[in-house]
């Protein structure tokens, strides 16, 4: 925590004002929600200025890098996404409003690669779709925190190529490593994927050239996305990581990684046979288990 330097009482009477002002200024919103939200954000706001004492030229710098974050911003880049990673934002915000309940799976960052309107696969079916990479079977159940299965839970999947690209990133209309599918009458689900390689957000705009500046990496540990809705439990939104990836060490540059979602990805060498008799004649696969917890509504 920063210690506000010592300012002298005059100065620190004239800033305290200011902040006061301020924050009388949204006392008439007639949400409350909304005041409480802009005089909290006041106080911080003015409170940062002042620990690191702001110069004009640093302000002008930070809008100029706000400014261009929105201009890459369209339709398919959302840099803002991006920033509130980078930041931690989002990883706080998830912290905030999907508090721990007994078993219930922890939940990570969205990230900005979802679409809605993902095929339907059977289960069994694969997610590839054409993107390339190592087959890999991902199995489990959907259960709620008594332990009881959940049929009919609507699981979407999406994760990238082993060349670290997601569909959407070619630009080219393919649809591709992405899937929903439904757990049967046991809550259990099973499906091939591909097995997940680290690879970096975009960083070819403001948010990568301040990584950068500040010498961080991009770089995401290899995951697999999953969002998981079921009637009254709470919808999680999560992925899984593969044990022994060195990136887990070096860290996740969105800070999404929990040991909880750190699973083993078992190697299986050519010839092994598969889980659902899948002929994949010289290729080596993998092959992973995700039980996932589903919390209560209102919890
Ligand atoms: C992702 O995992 O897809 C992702 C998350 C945060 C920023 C960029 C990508
Ligand atoms: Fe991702």
């Amino acid at each position: 925590m920063t210690k506000t330097p010592d300012v002298g009482a005059e100065q620190r009477v004239l800033e305290d004002d200011l902040v006061a002002t301020v924050v009388m200024s949204f006392e008439k919103a007639v949400d409350p929600r909304l005041r409480e939200v802009m005089q909290a954000l006041t106080r911080h706001l003015h409170a940062f200025i002042r620990d690191v004492r702001l110069t004009e030229q640093e302000w002008t710098t930070a809008i100029e890098f706000l400014t261009a974050v929105g201009q890459i911003t369209d339709d398919k880049r959302q840099e803002f996404v991006l920033l509130s990673d980078v930041l931690g934002a989002s990883m706080q915000t998830i912290a905030v409003n999907n508090r721990a309940y007994r078993a219930a799976t922890e939940a990570t960052v969205f990230g900005p690669f979802f679409v809605d309107d993902a095929p339907q696969i059977p289960l069994g079916g694969d997610i590839a779709g054409g993107a390339a990479g190592q087959p890999c079977w991902i199995e489990g159940t959907v259960t709620d925190t008594d332990g009881n299965a959940i049929p009919g839970a609507r699981i979407e999947v999406w994760e990238c190529d082993e060349d670290g690209f997601y569909d959407v990133q070619y630009g080219d209309g393919r649809m591709a490593g992405r899937a929903h599918l439904f757990t049967d009458e046991n809550g259990s689900y099973r499906f091939w994927g591909l097995t997940p390689v680290p690879y970096p957000i975009p960083h070819d705009g403001p948010v990568g050239r301040m990584l950068e500046a500040v010498g961080r990496s991009p770089v995401r540990a290899a995951h697999l996305h999953f969002m998981v809705t079921a009637p009254e439990l709470r919808t999680l939104v999560t992925h899984i990581f593969v044990e022994g990836d060195p990136q887990l060490v070096i860290g996740d540059s969105v800070f999404g990684v929990k040991s909880s979602l750190i699973k083993q990805f078992a190697q299986q060498s050519a010839g092994t046979p598969t889980p659902d008799g899948r002929a994949l004649g010289y290729r080596t696969w993998a092959r992973t288990r995700f039980d996932i917890v589903l919390a209560p509504v209102a919890t």
